[in-house]
């Protein structure tokens, strides 16, 4: 699968802070990468650099070949909006608008109707196992489920890459899992590669590959990585995207599927993968 984001040498500072001292990574179509490191060791900024939310001091960001980094940010928030999902750990609901409508705000920013956005945005709903929830307040629903609609408005206008920082650190650890897993499978299912940022290893079991950040560097990992190293059996080329309800199953085997006790609350197909 060709490199869809790819990061360059890239560095931060926040004043004497180094948080990002020369990192690449390239992210491939449609496998998820998992980014993993102690408090401080620079993963949201490296998050945050490739998505083009914060601009970096050196290095580029290349989106399908194209520079990012250098971007103005009228140019970069489109961007964001139109290529880009995002999950954050909370806080990203509107606690005033209904969970259709939280789903439905990215497809309105982009120029939809507000009819054929919340229409598009409903679809997800069963699927992400959240059906009957459409017109509740973002107050009324569990942390599970908010995050849920999260990952629902962060797939909703078919971005080429989902990022997620710390998408279950708010969740108890089986909901995490459920969360992850459902984040991972829909992800995959929907052709988009995912950057997600963890501390929970088993979080890191239904991504494709680790990488290690320590100190603002990328960690070499023998197995674990590098740009072709890919944890788990198969790696990206070896996994059926858009294939239908088989799809969803992914690496972590057999143990994985029977983790979130019970398969009934875990979704089985992502509007739009049929067909
Ligand atoms: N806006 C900022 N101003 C000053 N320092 C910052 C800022 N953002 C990050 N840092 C510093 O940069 C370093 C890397 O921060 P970063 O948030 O990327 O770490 P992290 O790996 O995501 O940590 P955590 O797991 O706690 O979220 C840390 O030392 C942090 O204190
Ligand atoms: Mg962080």
């Amino acid at each position: 699968m060709s490199v869809v984001l790819e990061g360059f040498g890239l560095a931060k500072r926040f004043g004497p802070t180094v948080a990002l001292d020369g990192v690449g990574l390239a992210v491939h179509g449609g496998e998820a990468v998992a980014i993993m490191g102690p408090s401080g060791s620079g993963k949201s900024t490296l998050l945050h650099c490739l998505a083009g939310i914060m601009r970096p001091d050196a290095g580029e960001v290349r989106l399908l070949g194209r520079r990012i980094d250098t971007m103005g940010e009228r140019e970069r928030s489109a961007l964001r909006r139109t290529r880009f999902g995002f999950v954050f750990q909370f806080g990203q609901l509107l606690p005033e608008l209904p969970a259709d409508e939280n789903v439905a705000l990215p497809l309105m920013l982009g120029g939809v109707s507000r009819a054929d956005a919340v229409r598009q945005s409903r679809e997800w709903f069963a699927p992400l196992g959240l059906a009957g929830m459409e017109g509740r307040r973002p107050g009324e629903l569990s942390g599970g489920q908010a995050q849920r609609v999260a990952i629902a408005r962060a797939l909703v206008t078919r971005p080429a890459v989902v990022f997620a920082d710390e998408p279950t650190g708010a969740l108890d650890q089986a909901t995490g899992h459920d969360t992850m897993r459902l984040l991972a499978d829909a992800t995959r299912h929907n052709g988009a590669s995912l950057v997600v940022v963890t501390h929970d290893p088993e979080v890191a079991r239904w991504c494709d590959r680790v990488v290690e950040v320590r100190d603002g560097r990328i960690l070499p990992r023998p197995g674990m990585g590098g740009r072709e190293a890919v944890t788990g059996e198969g790696g990206p080329g070896a996994v059926t995207r858009a294939g239908g309800p088989e799809a969803v199953t992914r690496a972590g085997g057999p143990e994985a599927a029977g983790r979130s006790g019970g398969s009934a609350t875990v979704p089985r197909a992502v509007p739009g993968a049929a067909g």
